[in-house]
This record gives structure tokens, sequence and C-alpha cells, in this order.
């Protein structure tokens, strides 16, 4: 037996969405409360399943927790060292924050290597490059992971890719490092302004975050701290491309309209009616648009977490769109399922040609979170009934989509399937 949506698609969405705290925010402010070793109270945590699945970690390192209504409160106060070779480790990507932060807490470190959606080979050449600079011993053996220095050294970094993850992981190490690190090549995300804001609610001393250098002074004390995370920008993407084809009105609140610019950008070069303010936009539907041309790319260019739901987006549009993926490789790979609706185009390497396609309803599977989420997006289009499978996915980054959804006027339940 698994768990389904039954979709039926052309709706007239109509309301309100209040978007859900960052996901990938709040995972990596989440590991980093621990530094602490102090209570930390976190406003506008997503309750998500990545979330949940964190928590379970942070429980067995004797952290209790209490989580509700997107208020989350870690006691960190007899936070104890373990391996970290729980099988909750493996279920997604950010668990690696655990490196830098182990680093800073316990001097070592000995993890599985994370897991995350299967959307390309996402390697960690760079983190472990940055952390061998900061003089941290590593050995990678199969899927483990082992980190120790007992004499962290600030240094100077070049990322060679300005990866989020790498930045964080770089980040949490050097605060525990001799002397100040200088990351160069910086992911520039966001979600990193946002954990740095964090840390020096925490007592950190950090500068240059949002530009591609970032300076990070070591500390020796943390304190504790309450604090908000920020909006995900990805979510209010997803609902400002679902409201885009099918809203009388859709206004989105809680969000920082500033994150959105390249989304926010493509859709009034489309047409788009908005009305757009610093934490909200309400979109209406657009009646015939034509082509876009999209780049995905690190911040602030079009982001390739909104590619996928993009392109189907622009399967509606009059004439044939390109798509070019430069972040993940396997961020196609949803087209397959929408094959199965009518949807056509043509795949050369990292581009897709999106060319205007009436979609019918029918079965599809997600196989990963965004990739789920436009697929959700292609049932909404299909005329008739649709059912999405392996839900799962989706669930992992939107909370209460479910929910979310009918609130809009959306006729979307969950079902069961019972397959041989
Ligand atoms: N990369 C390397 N070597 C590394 C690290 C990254 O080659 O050591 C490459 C990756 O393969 C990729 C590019 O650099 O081609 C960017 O990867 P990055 O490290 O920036 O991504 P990430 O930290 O693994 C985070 C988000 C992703 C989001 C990307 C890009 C989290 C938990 N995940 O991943 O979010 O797509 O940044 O913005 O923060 C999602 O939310 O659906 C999601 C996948």
């Amino acid at each position: 037996m698994s768990r389904a949506y039954e979709i039926v698609g052309q709706p007239n969405i109509n309301g309100k969405i209040k978007v859900q705290g960052s996901k990938n925010s709040a995972l990596a402010i989440i590991v980093a409360s621990l530094l602490t070793k102090d209570v930390i109270c976190l406003e506008n945590v997503p309750n998500i399943a990545d979330v949940l699945e964190l928590l379970k970690i942070i429980k067995k390192l004797n952290c209790p927790v209490s989580f509700l209504k997107n208020n989350l409160i870690i006691d960190a106060s007899n936070i104890t060292y373990q391996s970290l070779l729980f099988p909750e480790i493996k279920s997604f990507r950010a668990s690696y924050y655990f490196v830098g932060a182990f680093l800073t807490l316990f001097n070592k470190v000995e993890i599985f290597l994370p897991g995350g959606c299967k959307i390309g080979k996402r390697p960690i050449d760079q983190h472990i490059k940055g952390l061998t600079s900061l003089n941290v011993n590593l050995c990678l053996t199969n899927d483990i992971l082992r980190a120790n220095s007992l004499d962290i050294i600030g240094n100077e970094i070049k990322l060679d890719i300005a990866s989020v993850g790498a930045t964080v992981n770089l980040i949490l190490t050097s605060l525990n490092a001799n002397d100040k690190t200088i990351i160069k090549n910086a992911a520039k995300e966001p979600e990193i302004i946002d954990l740095v804001n964090f840390l020096k609610q925490i007592g950190a001393n950090i500068i240059g975050e949002g530009t591609n250098t970032i300076i990070i002074y070591p500390i020796k004390k943390f304190h504790k701290a309450n604090y908000k995370i920020m909006p995900d920008r990805i979510a209010t993407g997803t609902y400002l491309l679902y409201g885009a084809l099918f809203a009388k009105k859709l206004t989105l609140t809680n969000i920082n309209t500033m994150d959105n610019y390249a989304l926010i950008n493509a859709l009034i070069s489309l047409g788009a009616e908005m009305n757009i303010r610093k934490n909200s936009i309400t979109i209406y539907k657009l009646n015939n648009f034509d082509k876009l041309q999209i780049k995905t790319d690190v911040y602030p260019a079009f982001p390739s977490d909104l590619q996928q739901i993009m392109s189907t987006f622009l399967f509606s549009g009059q004439g044939i769109s390109l798509i070019e993926e430069t972040l993940f490789e396997n961020r196609f790979t949803f087209l397959e399922e929408i094959s199965k609706m009518n949807g056509k185009f043509l795949i050369i390497d990292n581009k897709a040609l999106i060319i205007p396609s009436k979609f019918k309803s029918g079965v599809v599977s997600c196989n990963d979170l965004r990739g789920g989420a436009a697929l959700l997006l292609a049932c909404l289009m299909a005329s008739g009934t649709s059912i999405l499978k392996n839900v799962e996915y989706i669930e992992r980054g939107y909370e209460n989509i479910i929910e979310v959804l009918q609130n809009i006027n959306v006729n979307i339940k969950e079902i069961e399937l019972h397959e041989a």
C-alpha cells in the first residue's frame, strides 16, 4: 500500500497562502544551534519530513526538542559526542552540516555520507578541499567520512564552485579555528545570509555574507538566542507559478519578495499581473503567454530548484521555450513522467526545449522533491483527474501541501494505492 495524491485538473485558484519557513535555511540553522550547548528557540521552522528526520538525529545526541506550530526549541546543554552512523543521516542532504558543527564542538566527526534527492552526482570535493586547508584530517572509506583536527587553522580558501553546502560547512568549521578564515567564491544564497545572521545572534563575528567573500573570525563561546527562520523562496516560487496559471487572485504572505527576483522578472517578461510588496505578492492568472529562455545558475540567477516547475509551466506557453540547467545534471528526468501526460519536449545534454502541449490526465510518479512539485503542477494543468505517486518526495520540502492547496480551492486529496 502506498500514499498518493488524487488531483483534479484546471482549478480556479483563489485565496491566500502564508508561505512556510525555508527548508534549506532551517536545516543549516538547526544543526548550527548545537554549537551553543544551550537552549535555542527557532520560529517559522517548516514542519516537513527533512526537518523531522533531522530532529530524530538531534534527539539521539541527547538534545531534547519540542516542535509545536513551527516553533522549535532545542536543548543542547547536554549534547554528547557520538558517531553519526545513523540511518537518518543518509536520508537527506543537509546532514553533512554535522561535519562542520562537530568539528567545532568536538574536533572530530564520523558520519555516513549524506543522501538527498537524486538530481545528479553531487560530489563533496569542495567540502574536502576547504576542510583540508583548515588543517582537518579526512578519511573517506565506502560511505563513511571520518574527520578530525585538534588544531583547526584559519586560512584563505577559494572554492572552485560557489557551493552552498561547502560554504555552510566551512563557515561552521572555521568558527573553531585559531585565526580568521576567508572563503572566496562563497555561495551568496539568501539561506547563507540567514545562517550567518543566526550565527551572529549566538555570538559569531562574520562579515561578507551575501557577497562572494566571507570572513569568519573564530569564537570560543556561543550563547543562547531566539531566531526566526527566513521564508522559503522555493515554496514561494512554486505557489507563484501555480497561481500564474490558475489564480483568479492568489496572495502569498510571509515572503521576502527580493529573494525571488529572478522568477518575478521572468513572470513580468511574460506579462504577468502582480501586486508586489516587500513581504507579499498577489498574482493573477496569465492569459496567453509566449515563451522564455531560462538558464539556471547560483543566486541571484534563476534557481535550479525552480527549473522543473518553471519548465512544466512553460508547456502552457504559445512558443517553444529553452531551458538550460547548469547545476544538477539529472533535473530533467521528471520530463519522462510529463511525456506520459502528452508533454512534448526535446532534451539535448543540459538543455531542454519545451514545446507547447495540452496535458491529458494520467498516473505519474515523483522522483525528487522539486520534480514532484513540477508533476503536481502538470496534474493541475491536465484535463481530468490525475494520480501522483511517490509523494513522500514532495513532503520532504513542502509543508502540509494538501491543506495549503485545498485552502486555495484546489481539488486534491490523499489516497492509498493498493498495488500488486
Ligand atoms: N558541487 C561540487 N562539489 C562540491 C559541492 C557541490 O561539484 O563539493 C556542485 C554540485 O554538484 C552542483 C553545484 O556544485 O552542481 C551546486 O551544489 P551546492 O553544493 O551549492 O548544492 P547543495 O548544497 O548540495 C543546496 C540545496 C539544494 C539546492 C542547491 C543549489 C540544501 C540542503 N540543498 O544543495 O536544494 O538545489 O543548494 O542552490 O540546502 C532543494 O531544496 O530541492 C535542493 C536540492
